[in-house]
C-alpha cells in the first residue's frame, strides 16, 4: 500500500497541465459496449478508475488496445453482459455498464454496489429509468438482473433527482430504443454533454443533453468513432486550490475554463487573482491574505461536491467563519476530522462544516477515506509544518493522473513511499 510524505510549506509556482476527466472516459468506455465496430477515444487518463473499467469491458468480451496515448475498445461480441462484484466493490461507476448492456443484448447482470464511504448511493434511479424503458429489473443474490428480450422502448424518464451516472446511463439505453426517449430533470454535468457528442458521433440522435430535458431518437445500430475526452474539470481545480492555498503562481494548462465557473467566482472572492493565460490556461496568483466565504454544493453548474473536500482546506486558512453546506452526498465530510488532527479548527453539524481560520497546520500522519478527501490532504499538507504521512493514496490514484509528479514539477516537496 503506498503513502506520499509531504513537508511543508511550501509556495508552488509554475505550469501544471489538465489530464482528461476521468468522470467523461467512464461513461465513454461503457458507451463503447453498444457497438461491435471498434471506438477510439483519445486523453483517457491513466487512473485506476479506468484501469478498473476496462477490466470490465473485457470481462464483457470487449478488447482494449492502447496506441499513442488512445484506447480502441473493440466489442464485437458480448460474452459476458455482467458486471462482478469484485469489480463493482472497486469502482461504483461499473453500474455504468448496465444500460449499454440491456440496450445491446437484451439482458444485463450487475452487482449491486454496496456501501460507500462519501453515502448510501443507490442506484434506484438507473433501475427505475431503466424499467419505465420496458426492462424487467429484479434483484438476487446481491445482484441486479435486467432483461428487455424484445428491446427496450423509448418512454418519458423523469428523475425524482438529478443524478449524474443516472442520466449517463439512461442515455447509453435511450439511444438503441425503439421510438422516442424524454429525460427529464437529467444532469447538466460537461460530462453527460460529452457523452452525447460521443454517441452523436456513433449515430445516436439526441438533442438537449447539457440541459434539464435530454430527448433521443432512438436508432438500430450505432457504428464506431473516434472522439476526444474533456479535460478534468476536477482535477484543473484542485491544482487552481493548489496554487491558492500557497498563496503561489500557477498557470493550469490544458483546460475548459468555462467548466470551472462556480469555483473561480468562490476562489476571487477569497482573494485570488485569475486571469486566462492563453486558450484554456488561467493563471492563479494570491498575493495577499484569504478571506472566508460560505459555498454550498450543487448539481452542475453550482459548486461541485468533488471540490468541496479540497475548498474546505482552503477554508482552514482564510480569515474569518467559512459555512461549507454539502448538499449532495449525506457523509462527504471525513477528511474534515483529518483536517482537525493537522490542526484545523472546524465544527461539524450535520451537513455543514463551520471552519474558523486561519489556523497554522502541523504535519501529521492522516488518512485518505475517499478519492477528493485524499485531495484536500495533500493540499493541507502543502501548507503545513513539517511532514504530513498520507495513507491509502490509493484512493487518489483512483482519479489523479501522477499528481506526485505533477505537484512536484510546481515545487511542492512529496514523495510516493510504497510499502510491501
Ligand atoms: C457522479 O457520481 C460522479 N461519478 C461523482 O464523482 C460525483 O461526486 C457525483 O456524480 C456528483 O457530482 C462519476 O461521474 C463516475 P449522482 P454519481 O448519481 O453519478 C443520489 C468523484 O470523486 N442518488 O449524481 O454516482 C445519490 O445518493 C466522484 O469523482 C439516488 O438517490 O452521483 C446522491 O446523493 C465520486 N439514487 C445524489 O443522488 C440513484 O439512483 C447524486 O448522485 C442515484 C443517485
Amino acid at each position: 500500500m503506498d503513502r506520499f510524505l509531504i513537508s511543508g510549506p511550501t509556495r508552488l509556482e509554475g505550469k501544471v497541465a489538465t489530464s482528461g476527466a476521468k468522470n467523461a472516459a467512464l461513461p465513454a468506455l461503457a458507451a463503447c459496449l453498444l457497438t461491435p465496430e471498434p471506438v477510439t477515444l483519445r486523453r483517457v487518463p491513466a487512473v485506476r478508475d479506468i484501469a478498473t473499467m476496462r477490466q470490465l469491458l473485457e470481462h464483457c468480451g470487449a478488447t482494449v488496445e492502447e496506441s499513442h496515448g488512445a484506447l480502441r475498445v473493440t466489442a464485437a461480441e458480448i460474452r459476458a453482459p455482467e458486471a462482478p462484484y469484485d469489480l463493482v466493490k472497486t469502482m461504483r461507476a461499473s453500474s455504468l455498464v448496465l444500460g449499454p448492456l440491456l440496450a445491446r443484448c437484451g439482458r444485463a447482470r450487475v452487482s449491486l454496489p454496496g456501501g460507500c464511504a462519501i453515502g448510501a448511493r443507490p442506484i434506484n434511479l438507473h433501475l427505475a429509468g431503466l424499467q419505465a424503458l420496458g426492462a424487467q429489473i429484479w434483484q438476487e443474490h446481491g445482484y441486479i438482473h435486467a432483461e428487455a428480450p424484445h428491446g427496450l422502448r423509448g418512454a418519458l424518464v423523469h428523475f425524482d433527482r438529478i443524478t449524474v451516472t443516472g442520466t449517463e446511463d439512461l442515455l447509453m439505453a435511450a439511444v438503441l430504443a425503439e421510438g422516442e426517449t424524454v429525460l427529464e430533470n437529467a444532469a447538466r454535468e460537461p460530462e453527460v454533454v460529452d457523452l452525447a457528442e460521443l454517441l452523436a458521433k456513433m449515430g445516436a440522435r439526441i438533442e438537449g443533453a447539457g440541459t434539464p430535458t435530454i430527448r433521443v431518437q432512438g436508432v438500430g445500430r450505432l457504428h464506431g468513432a473516434e472522439h476526444t475526452i474533456i479535460p478534468d474539470r476536477i482535477e484543473a481545480g484542485t491544482f487552481l486550490i493548489a496554487g491558492a492555498i500557497t498563496a503561489g503562481d500557477v498557470v493550469v494548462t490544458s483546460c475548459l475554463p468555462e467548466h470551472l465557473g462556480a469555483l473561480l467566482v468562490k476562489l476571487r472572492q477569497a482573494g485570488a487573482e485569475i486571469a486566462e493565460a492563453g486558450p484554456g490556461a488561467l493563471r492563479i496568483r494570491r498575493p495577499g491574505r484569504l478571506l472566508a466565504v460560505d459555498v454550498t454544493t450543487e448539481e452542475y453548474p453550482g459548486f461541485a461536491t468533488d471540490l468541496q473536500a479540497q475548498f474546505m482546506a482552503l477554508m482552514t486558512q482564510a480569515e474569518g467563519v467559512s459555512v461549507i453546506t454539502e448538499t449532495i452526498f449525506e457523509n462527504r465530510f471525513l477528511h474534515a476530522l483529518e483536517l482537525m488532527r493537522m490542526g484545523a479548527d472546524i465544527r461539524l453539524e450535520g451537513r455543514q462544516a463551520i471552519v474558523t481560520g486561519p489556523r497554522p497546520l502541523t504535519g501529521a500522519a492522516v488518512i485518505a477515506s475517499d478519492l477528493r478527501a485524499s485531495a484536500s490532504l495533500v493540499l493541507a499538507a502543502l501548507v503545513a509544518r513539517g511532514e504530513t504521512v498520507v495513507d491509502r493514496v490509493y484512493h487518489i490514484d483512483r482519479g489523479y493522473e501522477k499528481i506526485e509528479q505533477k505537484l512536484g514539477a510546481l515545487g511542492a516537496r512529496i514523495e510516493r513511499v510504497s510499502l510491501p
